[in-house]
């Protein structure tokens, strides 16, 4: 912490080796280490400092997924950071408690550098808010779960082979461990998940179809926590999970076959994979753990019927809106302070998913009837099922800034790099 009280954190991305595959070395990339980065942790109200470098032979960017914060420091393909070069982003935390993310979004190479293994988690907590029954020691009953999936030849590079959705790997690894284990100490153990994949979307649960309780999405707590058997995440998405466990037993934290929608028949989306993620396993006492509270927090209000402005926005190929990508066009512009609602439409057989910078947003409907529970709360990004219309409700709040972009985009990566993208600035 600075003396003027900010907190300042840095992140060095650099060149590394990883063995996926047992005593193979798989050249990699990481922040201050060789793959994934350390966690990065503010509470609301602080402003937050990063130095951000670059040690790779190519330029980069990190982007803070999932923040609100002003154009110029979102870390989105205008920000790219030259090989030797420091970029200093700077903005005061105010939003609620989330899991979100880091990562990289140079123009046309998001999915390069995900891939080799930069990404990392961005915490943030609100000292304001309630307890509300939440397991919080981090690494101890509350632990980080970045699930990515990479293909791994023999000899240990990292193969590009990619379905029309991307790379879908079957090297499965939870923050970057293949088999990875948790020890549980606790009678409740909290995981944020993310998925944090190129491509490939799961449907988290447990061998044993236990049902837990998730908590909190992409943006925070859900109003109440729901209980349920899966939860399903593509590229981008975040959960918070309540897992019960019982003295000495182990379970398996799995990928079961996702739900994709209708999609086009023999069309290779993952729909049909199964994947072991990792293990809980519980010592023979457990401390005990506070019960989850009945109702976690109100979320402020974001309704459709209080915008004012519609657009529309239609997905398919590589286009939304019939446009590719371009980085001296600017596709929309929204007034700051309006509420407005982006109603989006994957007119393909093919799943796509939709990721709006700078705001939380509420999804309003799904072909006009009201989302299920796990998909109430705030969110960055949705899954878009094929051929169906999400009406998204948001509001532009505190920033404004007529010559730097902010990004929407489809976070299947090889589809934002090859043009699902577009821009628009608050003003
Ligand atoms: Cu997680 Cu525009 O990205
Ligand atoms: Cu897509």
């Amino acid at each position: 912490v600075a003396p003027d009280g900010t907190r300042v954190f840095s992140l060095t991305a650099q060149e590394g080796t990883t063995q996926f595959l047992d005593g193979v070395d798989t050249p990699t990339w990481g922040f201050d280490g060789d793959l994934l980065g350390p966690t990065l942790r503010a509470s609301r109200g602080e402003q937050v400092a990063v130095q951000v470098r670059n040690e790779l032979p190519e330029p980069t960017s990190v982007h803070w997924h999932g923040m609100h914060l002003p154009a110029a420091m979102d870390g989105g393909p205008h920000q790219e950071v030259e090989p030797g070069a420091t970029w200093r982003p700077t903005w005061r935390v105010d939003q609620p408690a989330a899991t979100l993310w880091y990562h990289p979004h140079p123009h046309g190479r998001t999915e390069e550098h995900v891939y080799k293994g930069l990404a990392g988690f961005f915490l943030l907590d609100d000292p304001d808010a309630p307890d509300v029954g939440l397991p919080q020691e981090y690494g101890v009953d509350d632990v980080p779960v970045v699930v990515q999936d990479r293909d791994v030849a023999a000899d240990g590079t990292l193969t590009t082979e990619r379905a029309e959705v991307g790379i879908l790997g079957s090297v499965v690894t939870a923050n970057g461990v293949r088999g990875a284990h948790v020890p549980v100490t606790t009678e409740h153990v909290r995981l944020r998940l993310l998925n944090g994949s190129t491509a490939r979307t799961y449907a988290f649960g447990f061998a044993d179809d236990r049902t837990f309780t998730q908590v909190a999405s992409d943006g925070g707590l859900l109003e109440a926590p729901v209980p349920t058997t899966r939860v399903q995440l593509s590229p981008g998405e975040r959960a918070e999970v309540v897992v019960a466990m019982a003295p000495g037993e182990r379970v398996r934290l799995r990928s079961f076959r996702p739900d994709l929608g209708r999609i086009a028949a023999g069309f290779a989306a993952g729909a049909n994979d199964e994947f072991d993620v990792l293990e809980l396993r519980a010592a023979a006492t457990l401390e005990p753990s506070p019960e989850v509270a009945g109702a976690l927090t109100a979320l402020e209000p974001l309704r459709a019927e209080d915008a004012t402005v519609t657009r529309t926005f239609t997905v398919s190929g590589r286009e939304i809106n019939g446009r590719r990508m371009a980085m001296d066009r600017i596709d929309a512009t929204v007034e700051r302070g309006a509420t407005e609602v982006w109603e989006v439409r994957n007119l393909d057989l093919v799943p796509h998913n939709l990721h709006v910078h700078d705001v939380q947003f509420r999804v309003a409907d799904i072909d006009g009837e009201a989302p299920p529970p796990p998909l109430a709360g705030a969110k960055d990004t949705v899954y878009l099922e094929p051929q169906r219309t999400y009406r998204l409700v948001m509001r532009f709040d505190d920033y404004a800034d007529p010559d730097t972009p902010y990004m929407v985009h489809c976070h299947l990566l090889l589809h934002e790099d090859e043009g699902l993208m577009a821009q628009f600035v608050v003003v």
